[in-house]
């Protein structure tokens, strides 16, 4: 129990210092694990494959050959990493000339791209940096750049650049690069962050990358998805694990069966990728709501747990026998015993989605008392009321779709759920093959136009890293 305890009070520091490589319990040397600790293990034939078209395409996009030589690549794939059992979820973008790749936390609850600078003087610590100087395709676009999260903030100037991802590539692609970032949002070996969400909630006033590729006709269809593994049961889980796929494009069949479920976000709410909460069912017992603003939900990656408002969330607790509101760091928390299993499902006007007990229980504090994952947050400004994050995401296979826009959920699929707890290698941030190039649209003009602030809640403790992005609100 002790370690359970240490391990959540672990989680807890994790956003005020750097020590993150976050304990789980029983792991002597944590910081020592070596980030491909597995990546030369159980390699079949079909790993060399993929090794080796990569390696090539890796070296070919380096000395500037046209990689495939296919002039247009309509999807993509981008692997994903699982860090600190379900805490945040990254995968990889390469950017300048030549390319240079670097982790991000993939965020559908924030607008903006932002890598840690070379200069980079507060908490980059260990983390690799974007060298400027040595991008010949880098324009230093001198505008101060700064967002805030509920976790921290990144501050330093705007520049633009090739970004590529999952084989596309975007010129001029307007991000920060950043000086100075609050300890705790990046961990090694993360090095910033990519917004997926809408640019009307772009701190730089910059169309975000996904949106330029999906405007601009480069994808086969105008949609992205997600699939995200669980580790938060696995006593043995390490800091780095599988962490699922990120698509461009296209869905991949494979991580889901049935029909996808998609529902439009409400008319004229592009920003947050938005869905009203219409009922959540726990225990049995169904709590409905109006799809009116008061349950608007953002949908996002970027989030560990889920938040909404204090009333909705005490009478969810309310049907779960023996649960209190937690104290102290718990504040806005609740415990329940841990040997119920809590079964909630959501449904945002379609389908209702369950969330499995395991991903429910985000911890065990005490021999009795577990930590639920549902917890009380009050948002400001234009930001959702809910917060719906990775608790909830990784019980379905997620599609975020331009046109018509609309978020879309499916059941995940044996291939999917057989990665959760999975042991596997931790892929590498790649550079892929740019193909579909496409030119950023915005300009400079829409730097002065977003006047975006944030608010901050209190019980952000639990809501790891960038992670909190989803709530930077339009006021
Ligand atoms: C961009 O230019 C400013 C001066 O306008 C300078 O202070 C800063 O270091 C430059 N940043 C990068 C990343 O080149
Ligand atoms: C689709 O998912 C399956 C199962 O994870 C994977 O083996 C396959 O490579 C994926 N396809 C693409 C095109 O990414
Ligand atoms: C939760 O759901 C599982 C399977 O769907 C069921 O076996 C269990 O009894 C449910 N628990 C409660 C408390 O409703």
């Amino acid at each position: 129990m002790l370690s359970s305890l240490q391990w959540t009070l672990a989680i807890l520091l994790l956003i005020a210092s750097d020590t993150l490589a976050a304990p789980r319990p029983n792991t002597a040397s944590p910081q020592a694990i070596p980030l491909v600790r597995r990546a030369h293990n159980r390699r079949t034939t079909q790993d060399w494959g993929e090794w080796a078209k990569n390696h090539r395409e890796i070296l070919t996009s380096k000395y500037g050959g046209s990689s495939t030589g296919v002039a247009k690549r309509g999807s993509g794939t981008n692997l994903l990493t699982n860090q600190n059992a379900d805490s945040s979820y990254y995968g990889s973008v390469a950017i300048g000339t030549p390319p240079v790749s670097f982790n991000v936390i993939l965020d559908t609850g924030s607008s903006d791209l932002w890598v840690a600078d070379n200069a980079c003087v507060t908490g980059c610590k260990n983390v690799p940096k974007f060298q400027s100087s040595q991008s010949s395709t880098f324009k230093n676009m001198s505008k101060p750049f700064n967002i805030q999260y509920g976790s921290g903030e990144a501050a330093g100037i705007l520049g633009s650049d090739t970004v590529q991802m999952a084989g596309f590539s975007v010129a001029n692609q307007v991000f920060g690069v950043c000086n100075a970032v609050s300890s705790g949002l990046l961990n090694n070996p993360v090095s910033g962050l990519l917004g997926l969400a809408w640019n009307t909630i772009a701190t730089s006033g910059a169309t975000p990358l996904w949106q330029t590729l999906a405007g601009s006709g480069a994808w086969d269809s105008p949609v992205m998805s997600f699939h995200l593994t669980r580790f938060v049961d696995d006593s043995q889980a390490q800091t780095l694990e599988p962490g699922g796929s990120f698509t461009m494009g296209f869905v991949n069949q494979s991580l889901y069966t049935g029909d996808i479920d998609f529902q439009n976000i409400p008319s004229g709410s592009e920003s947050y990728w938005i869905l009203p909460l219409t009922e959540i069912t726990v225990q049995g017992a169904s709590m409905t709501f109006p799809s009116t603003q008061s349950s608007f939900a953002a949908i996002d990656t970027g989030t560990t747990l889920v938040g909404g408002p204090s009333s909705a969330i005490a009478q969810l607790y309310s049907q779960i026998p023996g649960s209190a509101p937690g104290s102290g760091n718990f504040e806005g928390y609740y415990t329940y015993p841990c040997n119920t299993q809590v079964n909630v499902s959501l449904a945002f006007g379609g389908k209702s989605w369950s969330i499995s007990p395991q991903d429910f229980r985000l911890t065990q504090l005490t021999q009795s008392e577990c930590l639920g994952a549902f917890f009380e947050l009050t948002t400001g400004g234009s930001a959702p009321a809910w917060i719906v994050g990775d608790t909830f995401l990784k019980n379905v296979y997620s599609v975020f779709r331009f046109n018509p826009p609309s978020i879309g959920f499916a059941a995940l699929s044996e291939a999917a759920t057989a990665q959760n707890d999975a042991d596997g290698p931790i892929p590498s941030a790649t550079i892929g093959s740019a193909a579909a190039a496409v030119s950023a649209s915005s300009g400079t003009d829409a730097v002065n136009s977003a006047a975006v602030s944030a608010y901050s809640f209190s019980p952000v403790v639990l809501m790891i890293a960038g992670v909190v992005a989803g709530v930077v609100s339009l006021l």
